[in-house]
C-alpha cells in the first residue's frame, strides 16, 4: 500500500553557501536538511495526511502520551552518493520490515513496508543537494520516527500517532582512521530480558543505556557490553551495535536473535563472510568464552557493527576485576577488510550483485 507523499517546498531553505558550511564538516546528528516527510494516525482515519514538506518543529499538548509513556519508535538507515553523482538507500525494506515489528511490540499501528520506503524515497528526492559528496565516507543519515501524539494520560495504546522522517548529513564516523575500541563489560546494568523490548528500535532501550555508558566511561571504556539479564553470562550487544567474534577456525560468531535488536549491517555480515573465508554462526557465546578465546587465541578479531559505524573493531575489555585485549590490541585484519567490502558496497565501488541498493 502506498500513501503518496506530495512535496511542498520550503519558503525558506539554507543558502546554498550555509549548506556548503555544514557539509563540509557535519558531525554526526547536528544539522537538519530543509524538509522532513509526515503523517498522522488514528483508528477512524488510518494513516492520513502524508506528505514532503517543510522542516519545522512539533505542536505537543503537554500530556502527549510519548512524552509520559515512552510509545515510541525509530529507524536508521543512510543515503550515499555514488562517484557518478546517483543517489542510493542501503536495504531500506529491512528497516521498514523491523519498524513494523517495532511497532507491533510498542503498540503502535504499523505503517506499509511501501509508504515506509517512499516517505524516506520522497525526502530524499527533496534533499537531494544535501547528500554530501562522493569520497570521504560521508552520507546522509535519515530517521524515521513515529510516537504517540495523542494528549491523554491513561495508560493504553495511543489514539493519535505521528509518523515522521527526517534527514541529517554525517561525515565520516572515523575522521582520523578507523581506531580500536574497548569495552566495559557491565554487572550493574542489563539492557532486556526474554519478554522485554530488547528487538525494537524504542527510544527507551537508548535511555536506559546512557548510565550504562557513563559507567563504561568511569572505567576508561569506550562503550558497554551487555550481558544477559537472567545469567549475566551471555554476550548481548555493545552499547548501540551488534557483536561479531572471529575464530581461529574460520567462524564468525555473533549472539542469536531474541533479546538484541535485528541489526541491518549484522545481517549483511553474515551473508558476506563467506566470501572472506568465514563461516558465519548465530549462537550463544558467554562471557568466559570469550576471556579464554582472547587468552588463548582462538578468538582473533572482535568487532561491532551498526549503521552509524558500519564496523568499528573492538581491541579490548574490561570487566569487574579483569581486562583482556583482543589479538595484538590492533584493529583486525579481516574485520577491517569486511568494512571495506560492505563500504565498497554501499558507495557503489563493487556490483551489487545481490540487489541490495535502491
Ligand atoms: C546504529 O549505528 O545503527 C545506531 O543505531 C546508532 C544510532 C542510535 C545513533
Amino acid at each position: 500500500m502506498t500513501l503518496g507523499f506530495p512535496f511542498e517546498q520550503t519558503t525558506t531553505p539554507l543558502s546554498d553557501e550555509e549548506r556548503a558550511a555544514i557539509l563540509a564538516d557535519p558531525g554526526f546528528g547536528r544539522y537538519f536538511t530543509d524538509h522532513m516527510a509526515s503523517a498522522g494516525w488514528t483508528p477512524a482515519a488510518g494513516w492520513h495526511n502524508s506528505r514532503v514538506g517543510p522542516l519545522q518543529p512539533f505542536s505537543l499538548h503537554p500530556s502527549a502520551a510519548v512524552l509520559h509513556y515512552a510509545q515510541e519508535i525509530f529507524e536508521g538507515l543512510k543515503a550515499y552518493r555514488h562517484a557518478d553523482d546517483s543517489v542510493w538507500l542501503f536495504r531500506p525494506e529491512l528497516n521498514a520490515r523491523r519498524f513494523a515489528r517495532s511497532a507491533t511490540r510498542l503498540a503502535l499501528p504499523e505503517l506499509p513496508e511501501e509508504a515506509f520506503v517512499q516517505s524516506v524515497e520522497e525526502l530524499v528526492k527533496a534533499d537531494e543537494a544535501w547528500v554530501p559528496a562522493y569520497g570521504g565516507e560521508q552520507s546522509l543519515y535519515l530517521r524515521p520516527f513515529m510516537f504517540a501524539s495523542e494528549p491523554f494520560l491513561g495508560v493504553r495504546p495511543a489514539a493519535h500517532v505521528t509518523y515522521s522522517v527526517v534527514a541529517s548529513p554525517a561525515g565520516p564516523y572515523f575522521s582520523s582512521g578507523v581506531t580500536g575500541v574497548t569495552l566495559w563489560v557491565s554487572n550493574t546494568y542489563t539492557r532486556a530480558a526474554v519478554g522485554g523490548m530488547g528487538a525494537a528500535k524504542t527510544g527507551g532501550n537508548y535511555a536506559g543505556g546512557l548510565v550504562a555508558q557513563l559507567e563504561a566511561q568511569e572505567h576508561g571504556c569506550d562503550q558497554v557490553l551487555y550481558l544477559d539479564g537472567a545469567e549475566h553470562r551471555w554476550l548481548e550487544e555493545s552499547g548501540t551495535m551488534n557483536l561479531c567474534l572471529i575464530t581461529s577456525d574460520g567462524e564468525l560468531i555473533t549472539p542469536g536473535l531474541g533479546t538484541i535488536l535485528e541489526g541491518v549491517t549484522r545481517g549483511s555480515v553474515l551473508q558476506l563472510v563467506t566470501e572472506h573465508g568465514l563461516t558465519p554462526v548465530e549462537r550463544r557465546v558467554s562471557i568466559d568464552e570469550l576471556r579464554a578465546g582472547c587468552r588463548d587465541g582462538s578468538i582473533t578479531e572482535v568487532f561491532a557493527v551498526g549503521t552509524a559505524a558500519v564496523i568499528t573493531p573492538i581491541v579490548g575489555f574490561k570487566g569487574d576485576g579483569y581486562e583482556a585485549v583482543v589479538g595484538d590490541r590492533q584493529p583486525g585484519k579481516i574485520t577491517l577488510a569486511v568494512r571495506e567490502h560492505i563500504l565498497d558496497l554501499q558507495y557503489g565501488r563493487v556490483p551489487d550483485s545481490r540487489g541490495w541498493l535502491r
